[in-house]
């Protein structure tokens, strides 16, 4: 049995717990919060240890692995401390605060031989994997432009029910780096590096209860040259709306990240007809434990990561490839005029 903890109880946990619960061979045998609220934690979701303090977790020799799922400026502190501590670590997004850290983690875990995974569940979403086989094999032709966005909607009591959420120190920016970091992320592992054009951000509505933005749009480039266009924001009605549309010389695309993920619309050759068609009439995965959007992908990160730890392999992607979306998100930032 391979025995897994996990560091940070709070909203996103359930799917650490249910991911590691599918995998044959592993357990989750602790939770750890830094609040007594771990013990009721522990015992909704049948968990044998619970404790509210990290360095237990990582003295103990019986855990081979460890969930770090706490507030982002507190992420590399434990990732450090679990790497030394000899654990393999799977780490919620983002990688971070700050880029120069997270190079230094990557390298850490590359110099241990222990497996570093940056959660980016949508990567594994199977419409997300279509396309990016679609664009490999030119099915496509070459990318012409592409188009991202996020409508949520947050209550203010969302962030004044946080310690964390919507603070700069906490947090790092709000929209962008939290909700829609997904976006992002799957747009770059689609087309590759991006280079930030320019950016504009405002606080519309959330102005009251966070420091940072509800809103952000912005234009970027692939390496290639083709524009990116993104736009955030969680001051829409709309509870939670992703369109992700691809253009080719030779076909386009149009799906979404949401739970299920679907395509929604393509035009191409008929090679790219045959496989759009057949991937709209997938099956759809059933429901995730935690909020809907979260997706069920956890699942297939998780049993990557398993299979990684034991088999010594790499996994779908490294976390060099999160350090990119780091970088772009902090670039953003940067071209938006830093602190709002
Ligand atoms: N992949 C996704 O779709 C997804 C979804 C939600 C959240 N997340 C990410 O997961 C992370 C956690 O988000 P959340 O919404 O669960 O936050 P949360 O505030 O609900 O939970 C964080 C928990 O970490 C605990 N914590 C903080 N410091 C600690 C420490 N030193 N030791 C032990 N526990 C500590 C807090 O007490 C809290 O219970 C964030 O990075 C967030 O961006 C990812």
């Amino acid at each position: 049995m391979t025995r897994h903890a996990i560091i940070g109880c709070g909203r996103v946990a359930a799917n650490h717990v249910d991911g590691f619960g599918r995998v044959d061979g592993w357990q989750v045998t602790t939770a750890c919060d830094r609040t007594d609220d771990v013990h009721a934690f522990a015992r909704a979701h049948g968990i044998p240890r619970a404790t509210q303090d990290v360095g237990e977790v990582l003295a103990d020799a019986a855990v081979t692995s460890v969930s770090v799922a706490v507030d982002h400026a507190t992420h590399a502190t434990i990732v450090e401390a679990a790497l030394g501590a000899g654990k393999h670590v799977l780490v919620e997004k983002p990688f971070g605060l700050d880029p120069a850290r997270a190079r230094q983690l990557a390298g850490l875990a590359a110099a241990q031989g222990l497996t570093l995974s940056v959660v980016s569940q949508h990567r594994y979403d199977p419409v997300v994997l279509a396309v990016r086989d679609w664009l490999a094999r030119g099915l496509l032709g070459e990318v012409v432009c592409v188009t991202a966005s996020l409508q949520a909607h947050r209550e203010p009591e969302y962030y004044t029910g946080s310690y964390w959420r919507g603070t700069l120190r906490g947090e790092g920016g709000s929209a962008l780096v939290n909700q829609g970091y997904h976006c992002l992320d799957t747009v770059r592992w689609l087309v590759g590096d991006l280079t930030v054009r320019s950016a504009s951000w405002r606080t519309v509505a959330l102005g009251d209860v966070i420091e940072t933005e509800d809103t952000i749009s912005a234009l970027l480039a692939t390496t290639g040259g083709a524009p990116v266009t993104l736009s955030v924001t969680v001051a829409s009605p709309t509870q939670w709306c992703t369109r992700i549309e691809v253009v080719g010389t030779a076909g386009s695309v149009a799906f979404d990240i949401d739970h299920p993920g679907r395509l929604l619309r393509w035009e191409g050759p008929p090679a790219l007809d045959a496989e759009a068609t057949a991937e709209s009439r997938r099956s759809l995965d059933a429901d995730p434990p935690g909020p809907a959007y979260y997706g069920v992908s956890h699942r297939r990160q998780i049993a990557d990561f398993c299979d990684a730890v034991a088999t010594g392999r790499s996994m779908l992607f490294t976390p060099t490839e999160s350090l990119g979306t780091l970088e772009t998100i902090t670039a953003l930032y940067a071209h938006a005029g830093g602190a709002r």
